[in-house]
């Protein structure tokens, strides 16, 4: 059944430190990214349509070789952190390759749903260092082999859901004296989620340059646990200070913890209640996370539940355009497509035709047997 359900968000206002997320304070991050031999700018895509006015699509899907943006995040934390092992500030890449051996004896771990995963193997493998990357229960083959295919990871499926998962990989790194490679952050782990956040800022930044500066009037941001939708509500507030666009958070209808704890609304994060059943999933987390909560608390304007169908149309929308978009991938789209033909969405969003609305195509066909089922 065909579900979207809209949640205000009462603390939006006040406004939070986001210098850190300035293009200043973010350029060794840019340096990083543009030195790899894989980089190249993603595409923006304009789109337009009746009632809604123009969306942008900025599309993620070819990042990397990846088929998700999520590696611009796991590069930069691990850069860091063997930075910092060797004592090096922001250092070239052939400075780090200079130091073989002890790259070689170095490791990361993390859980993943997918492409976060695909990422840190990607990006341990480029430094030469070892990874081990843990999955969820009910995780489809494809997405393992994938992340095995990426870099260095040895990679299992666990029988275990996402939040007991990330547990159990925080507690082999202490044991192990591995690094904790993980994208999102709780009270006593914050560092590298941080740096993993600041990372995703390269495609926000790449973005602006292809809109040449022009604000958008509405961002939809599709969340798991919100990572991302913080570091671009971050970049977008930092750029527009007078007037931040207008952020909504998009979630499965089913993991829904973004949605959960605007509704509840008590200041503290919330996990979601659903059965947990989607086929988003990149987006299937329950609980916030607590650094991109910081932020969303303030910027963003509510938050969004769509139920899979309303992504399946939108990944046949974005086919139509030649945007190859996987279920996570369409999400912000998608409930900009919704827009198109509901008047009282539209009124609830406060979208018309004058609207600019950015969103992020966050992945390919990440699962093809299930995107080729979709477009049939
Ligand atoms: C394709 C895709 N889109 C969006 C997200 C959401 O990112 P976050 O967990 O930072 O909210 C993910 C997370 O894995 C993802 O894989």
């Amino acid at each position: 059944m065909t579900m979207i359900e809209l949640m205000p968000n009462k603390n939006r206002g006040a406004a939070v430190d986001t210098s850190a997320y300035s293009f200043a304070a973010t350029e060794p991050i840019r340096n990083l990214h543009t030195s790899l031999d894989v980089y190249k700018e993603t595409p923006l895509i304009k789109l337009n349509f009746p009632n809604i006015g123009t969306v942008y699509v900025k599309d993620e899907s070819q990042r990397f070789g990846l088929k998700a943006f999520k590696g611009l995040g796991g590069v930069w934390a691990i850069y860091k952190v063997i930075s910092d092992e060797l004592g090096l500030n922001n250092p070239p890449l052939e400075e780090i390759f200079k130091h073989r051996a002890e790259l070689a004896a170095m490791t990361f771990i993390t859980t993943t749903d997918g492409n976060h995963g695909k990422g840190v193997s990607w990006a341990a493998g480029l430094f030469g260092c070892k990874s081990y990357v843990y999955m969820p229960k009910g995780t489809v083959e494809v997405r393992a082999q994938a992340i095995r295919d990426a870099g260095s990871a040895t990679v299992t499926i666990t029988d275990m859901n996402y939040d007991d998962c990330v547990k159990y990989t925080a507690r082999l790194a202490r044991e192990k004296h591995w690094h904790l490679i993980q994208d999102t952050s709780w009270t006593s782990y914050e560092e590298i989620p941080a740096q993993i956040i600041l990372g995703y800022t390269t495609l926000a930044y790449e973005a602006l340059w292809q809109m040449k500066y022009q604000r958008p009037t509405h961002i939809f941001l599709q969340a798991g646990v919100g990572s991302m939708a913080g570091a671009i509500a971050a970049v977008f507030a930092e750029v527009f200070k007078n007037n931040p666009p207008r952020v909504t958070i998009v979630e499965p209808t089913e993991v829904a913890c973004f949605y959960e704890t605007i509704r509840i609304s008590d200041g503290e994060i919330h996990s979601a209640t659903g059965n947990g059943q989607t086929m988003m999933a990149g987006l299937n987390c329950a609980t916030p996370c607590e650094l991109a909560w910081k932020i969303l608390r303030r910027y963003a304007a509510d938050a969004a539940t769509i139920s899979d169908d309303v992504a399946a149309d939108a990944m046949k929308v974005l086919a139509e355009h030649k945007i190859i978009s996987g279920e996570s991938g369409c999400a912000g789209f998608a409930l900009a497509n919704a827009a198109r033909n509901s008047p009282e969405l539209r009124r609830e969003l406060e979208i018309d035709e004058d609207a600019i609305i950015f969103v992020i195509n966050t992945e390919g066909d990440t699962d093809p047997d299930n995107y080729e089922k979709i477009l049939q």
